[in-house]
């Protein structure tokens, strides 16, 4: 226990991608059926308590940062509680974790305030479109507006980077780009576009539909001249600043241009279960060690399961490889 998370790659993993709930108030057709999915059995979703503990392990193994996801991070009745309890966590030197959680912007205008007071220090917030009748269309609610406010209080929060995300389409968003990028501006925001995955509910995904990195940077330089911004570390997006700057868009290209070599994420689920990657078709079961009747060492089996999640850790992700098969569990019950 306590020693850093190195992979068999030699990757050291600093970032754990907290899930905290499958469900969620949209139904982005890339990522969950019009019905929503079968839910996870409310039994085996994380206590707060079961959260907090799998949390301080991991910042003792060298997790500096954590990410709370879903489904709709929001949705969970407890969110600020969550955010307190893991914003006290502090590293082996000390410092206190990070804190960042991507959402849909749904519910922020009401907890926002509450959120910051219990430590959330950073937002990335998903917008795949600025038109109301294709937000409808893309995330089967009419839910736009509350989207827009929600981006409005982030902003006037004062948190920042704040950024936004797009799942680039074609023919669904792909002539929004240079217009989903004003509007990052004007929310001084970094715009973010997505190479969609193979994660999608209906198993739909075809590399040929798919829009490239190679072809949002063309319609973007059509309007900016993009100067690549060096030192990307371990982060998933490539940065170009925007007619010099200051304002930048990123592109995360897990398909043409992958970064697992970089990789330095872990990711729990609602339900208890961490996974090395995204598309990894193992799970390491934490829920038999946190609700063993025999109390035990619980920490020390978290920290065992820890390593051997990395441990198994793949080097890379398997997308462009004919053989490839998406993962049984959906996306909304990763966390992205
Ligand atoms: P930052 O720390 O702010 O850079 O956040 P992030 O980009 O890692 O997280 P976010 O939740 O905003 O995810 C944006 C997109 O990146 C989503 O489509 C995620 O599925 C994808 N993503 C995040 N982490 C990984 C990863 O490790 N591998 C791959 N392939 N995609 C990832
Ligand atoms: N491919 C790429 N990104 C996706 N997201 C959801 N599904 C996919 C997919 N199939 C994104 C969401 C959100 C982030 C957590 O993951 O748009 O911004
Ligand atoms: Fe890491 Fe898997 Fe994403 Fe590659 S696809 S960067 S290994 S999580």
């Amino acid at each position: 226990p306590g020693a850093p998370l190195v992979d068999t790659h030699g990757r050291v993993h600093r970032d754990l991608r907290i899930s905290l709930t499958d469900r969620c108030s949209l139904r982005c057709t890339y990522c969950m059926p019009e019905q929503g999915n079968e839910w996870l059995a409310k039994t085996s979703i994380l206590s707060l308590d079961e959260i907090e503990r799998v949390a301080r392990v991991a910042a003792a193994d060298g997790i500096t940062t954590f990410r709370l996801t879903g489904g709709e991070p929001l949705l969970r009745q407890d969110i600020v509680e969550v955010v307190r309890r893991l914003a006290r966590i502090t590293g082996p030197d000390g410092a206190p974790v990070e804190l960042a959680m991507t959402t849909n912007g749904i519910r922020l205008p009401e907890l926002l305030p509450g959120l910051m007071d219990a430590g959330l220090r950073r937002l990335n917030i998903s917008l795949d479109t600025l038109r109301r009748d294709r937000f409808r269309e893309l995330t089967r609610r009419d839910r736009l507006d509350d989207v827009l406010d929600g981006i409005a209080a982030a902003a006037a929060s004062g948190l920042r980077p704040l950024k936004l995300n797009a799942v680039a389409m074609r023919d669904v968003n792909d002539d929004e780009l240079v217009a989903l990028v004003e509007f990052a501006i004007a929310h001084d925001a970094q715009m973010r576009f997505i190479e969609q995955m193979p994660l999608d509910a209906g198993h739909t995904w075809d590399r040929t539909r798919m829009v490239t990195r190679d072809e949002i940077l063309d319609a973007l330089s059509r309007r900016w001249t993009l100067t690549p911004v060096p030192g990307r570390g371990g982060a998933p997006a490539e940065r170009w600043m925007l007619d010099g700057g200051p304002h930048t868009v990123g592109v995360i290209a897990s398909v043409t241009a992958p970064f697992c070599g970089d990789c330095d994420r872990l990711r729990l689920t609602a339900d208890g279960q961490l996974r090395n990657c995204l598309f990894s078709t193992t799970e390491y079961d934490l829920l038999p060690i946190l609700r063993a009747d025999a109390a035990g060492d619980v920490d020390e089996g978290i920290d065992r399961m820890l390593r051997s999640c990395v441990r198994g850790k793949l080097p890379g992700h398997a997308i462009n490889d004919p053989s490839f098969l998406q993962p049984a569990r959906g996306m909304n019950a990763i966390g992205g």
